[in-house]
């Protein structure tokens, strides 16, 4: 599809976002000044999206129902999936029926949605290095997956959760029975089994940004960004940065996994790859087949950031993965459950020199809920992430009834 029609007429090209937080807020942009028509879906109203989306509709997405039937009224040419947790089975029959071409295809958001299915894909069927893993469903059968291989410390996730969610760290016996009771209330759909994995012990853990997209003679073609590197508090990510410095070997080890995830799941998009690093050792951890949370820093660092290279490739436009600048990203918190919050002091995280900032408009703060993202840039990764961090600190959030 490389012709654009005219949004809100006849010609329009339709796309339908499916989830409008933060991420998907900036694909909308990026497909609204290519002149793309969007239609916004979340559960909740004025979601980041549906704020600058042409029209939007608040259902329970992971309802096959609701979900055939708002893609049925809307008919969208494209469907883009923003979150994992979606009636992925509908999806793949709307595909089917050719109604829509879900986003890259709806294969990769059945095996991505749950941890099982995208493990046993790199893990068994493509042969890639990863952590020694086991699935359980029972406490007796966790502990004796740890005793059978797994050992200690090992780290438990319900297999259908994401953003840290039920996730923890077993240290040695005593915290098995804490992690299992953690996983089972923390996990998406309470169906009590989990993944535990050997802990790596990495230098630094990366997401290798990587698109498909059709180059000038119309083939597909995986292109690499720079890699991100990244600090995850509690299974959340904190702080980002590009380059991520790393050996010729590790690098090419990195592209070589992102290859073959990618273009084993196939269709057009981006992907962010995450991989886990020690010396020239690398690991694959997971990966999303849509823009990634730590890619946030390319807003400031690419001349294409990862949300326009997401909504050109989709389009089947060609895309450029270069590198404008080094620079570092900074997550802003609510630090607080209100409604309405405000933001006070952003003339001060902007006085700090080559910083920006994005303020996601979340109608609802929570303590650890991301609000907003600090930008910097600049010729030295340690000199970015530190303006990025001195701009977010100076960021303070007000309840309603003070501002
Ligand atoms: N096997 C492991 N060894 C070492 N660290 C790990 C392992 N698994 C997870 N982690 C750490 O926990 C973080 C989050 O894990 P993972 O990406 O699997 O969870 P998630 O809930 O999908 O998070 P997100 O949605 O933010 O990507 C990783 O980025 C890494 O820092
Ligand atoms: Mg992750």
């Amino acid at each position: 599809m490389t012709r654009i029609g005219t949004p809100l007429s006849p010609t329009a090209t339709r796309v339908m976002l499916l989830g409008c937080g933060e991420l998907g807020k900036e694909v909308i942009i990026a497909l609204q000044r290519l002149g793309v028509e969007v239609i916004g879906v979340d559960r909740y109203e004025n979601a980041p999206g549906q704020q600058v989306a042409h029209r939007f509709h608040v259902i329970d997405m992971t309802d096959a129902k609701a979900l055939r039937a708002v893609i049925e009224k809307e008919q969208p040419h494209v469907i883009v999936p923003e979150i994992e947790a979606i009636a992925t089975d509908e999806l793949a029959r709307i595909e089917a029926d050719g109604l829509a071409t879900v986003v890259p295809v709806a294969r990769a958001t059945q095996l991505t949605m749950n941890r099982e299915g995208i493990r046993r894909l790199a893990a068994e069927a493509l042969g890639l290095a990863t952590s020694k893993y086991a699935f359980a469903e029972s406490l007796t059968e966790l502990q004796t997956s740890i005793d059978n291989g797994i050992g200690y410390p090992c780290i438990v996730k319900p297999v259908m959760s994401s953003s840290g969610k039920g996730q923890s760290t077993i240290n040695g016996p005593d915290d098995v029975q804490t992690a299992w009771d953690y996983a089972k209330t923390g996990g998406r759909v309470d169906q009590g089994r989990i993944i535990v994995e050997e802990m790596i012990k990495f230098d630094y853990e990366i997401t290798l940004l990587t698109v498909r997209a059709r180059n000038a003679t119309g083939d597909i073609e995986t292109q690499f960004c720079d890699p991100v590197g990244h600090i995850q508090v509690k299974g959340d990510y904190v702080e980002s940065w590009q380059p991520q410095p790393m050996s010729d070997v590790a690098i090419k080890k990195a592209r070589h996994i992102a290859e073959a995830v990618t273009s084993n799941l196939g269709g057009l998009g981006l992907f962010g790859v995450e991989l886990f690093i020690k010396g020239d050792e690398v690991w694959f951890s997971e990966v999303s087949p849509r823009p990634h949370d730590t890619g946030m820093v390319t807003m400031i660092t690419q001349m294409q950031n990862e949300f326009e290279l997401h909504a050109r490739a989709i389009l089947g436009l060609p895309v450029n993965t270069a590198l404008r600048t080094p620079g570092a990203s900074a997550v802003i918190y609510g630090g607080m459950d209100a409604q309405g919050i405000a933001f006070d002091h952003i003339d001060k995280a902007l006085a700090v020199p080559q910083t920006d900032i994005r303020l996601f408009g979340k109608p609802e703060s929570f303590t650890r809920r991301r609000m907003g993202v600090a930008l910097a840039y600049g010729d030295e990764i340690e000199d970015c992430r530190q303006r990025a961090k001195q701009a977010a600190a100076c960021v303070e959030t007000i309840p309603p009834a003070a501002s």
